[in-house]
């Protein structure tokens, strides 16, 4: 499977750091860590809030732009052996800098600096979507989508939320979305995860998104399904996640493949993959023994990953001119 070319829409940086990495810089730092680490050296949490507080706890040692290259440059340096080609990473102002501006600024120039370097090195683009997190509360996020609006471009591209989905309701991050908005930048959030097809709804009607991290929970709802398939807004589906975290108890009971069928456009992504002991490939390998999937459905969701990422004209069609060897029979 690693040999086949991959989009990769739905990505955290810092949950994308291996263990060994927030360890390496933990001991550089004199911080102890050994808290969020099982005996084997793997990530240890309980539950969804658990994972989320460890997430943080692995964060405080990223604490430069350096940081950020080495780790930028290692995430697109795993994701490249993987076979994806093109990744949109989600970013936070919260952990570069405390959501300050200029801060943001310094360790955007860093990040920026790993991707160019990655594409040089490997080919592999990416793309950064800044995120709020919504357990941070609407204020943050205010500060956060200020960060976003006054650096978007060719590089940041979209704007998200993220965290505790059970916290606040999408509309008390309006104020937010509507200044990305305005800044042109493309929006996605995660909903449908943990709050049911409710809260994607609200998050499409509130927030003004084109695309929805997870969304899974839309299949509670039949009439939802039809709207997002008539609508076109697509879902970045992280069915290893769901697993690992317990949104479904196992591969054979994840709906990506009656999501699918319903007509709404399916994307599939790692979200935060040596949380969740996965990679793009390791998706694949589950999707093919648990659905039976193929090189057309591969195609297919490579595909719809390709219509809506969120990158220009030129960039999506540089893409495309790549994945033609693999799949451009099933376009
Ligand atoms: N932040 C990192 N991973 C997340 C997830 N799966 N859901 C919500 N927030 C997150
Ligand atoms: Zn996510």
């Amino acid at each position: 499977m690693k040999e086949l070319p991959k989009l990769e829409l739905h990505l955290h940086l810092e949950g994308a750091a291996p263990p060994a990495f927030i360890r390496g810089l933990a001991a550089e730092k004199s911080v102890n860590l050994s808290g969020i680490f099982d005996a084997r050296g793997a990530y240890a949490y309980r539950d969804f809030v658990d994972f989320l507080r460890v997430y943080e706890a692995a964060c405080t040692v990223l604490q430069t732009p350096q940081d950020f290259y080495r780790l930028t440059r290692a995430v697109l340096e795993a994701s490249s052996a993987e076979g994806v080609i093109y990744t949109e990473a989600f970013l936070s102002p919260d952990f570069c800098g405390g959501r300050d501006l200029d801060a943001w600024r310094d360790y955007l120039a860093a990040m920026t600096e790993a991707a160019a370097d990655a594409e040089a090195a490997d080919g592999i683009v990416m793309r950064g979507i800044v995120t709020c997190i919504r357990h941070f509360g609407p204020e943050a996020a205010r500060e956060t989508a200020r960060c976003a609006a006054e650096t978007a471009g060719a590089f940041i591209t979209g704007f998200g939320i993220a965290g505790d989905e059970m916290k606040g309701a999408p509309k008390d991050f309006a104020y937010a979305f509507d200044m990305a908005r305005e800044a042109e930048l493309q929006l996605t959030a995660h909903a449908g995860e943990w709050g049911g097809a409710r809260s994607v709804r609200d998050a499409v009607r509130d927030l003004g998104v084109t695309r929805i991290g997870h969304g899974v929970q839309a299949i509670e709802d039949p009439a939802l399904l039809e709207e997002l398939a008539e609508a076109g807004i697509t879902l970045e589906v992280c069915p290893g996640s769901n697993v690992a975290l317990g949104v479904y108890p196992n591969w054979r009971a994840h709906p990506i493949e009656r999501l699918r069928k319903a007509g709404v456009p399916v994307t599939v992504s790692t979200d935060d993959p040596p949380f969740f002991h996965t990679t793009m490939s390791g998706e694949y390998e589950n999707l093919a023994q648990s659905f039976g999937w193929e090189l057309p459905d591969f195609a297919a969701i490579t595909y719809a990953a390709l219509d809506a990422a969120f990158c220009d004209t030129a960039t999506r069609e540089a893409l495309r001119t790549r994945l033609a060897p693999t799949f451009g029979e099933f376009t």
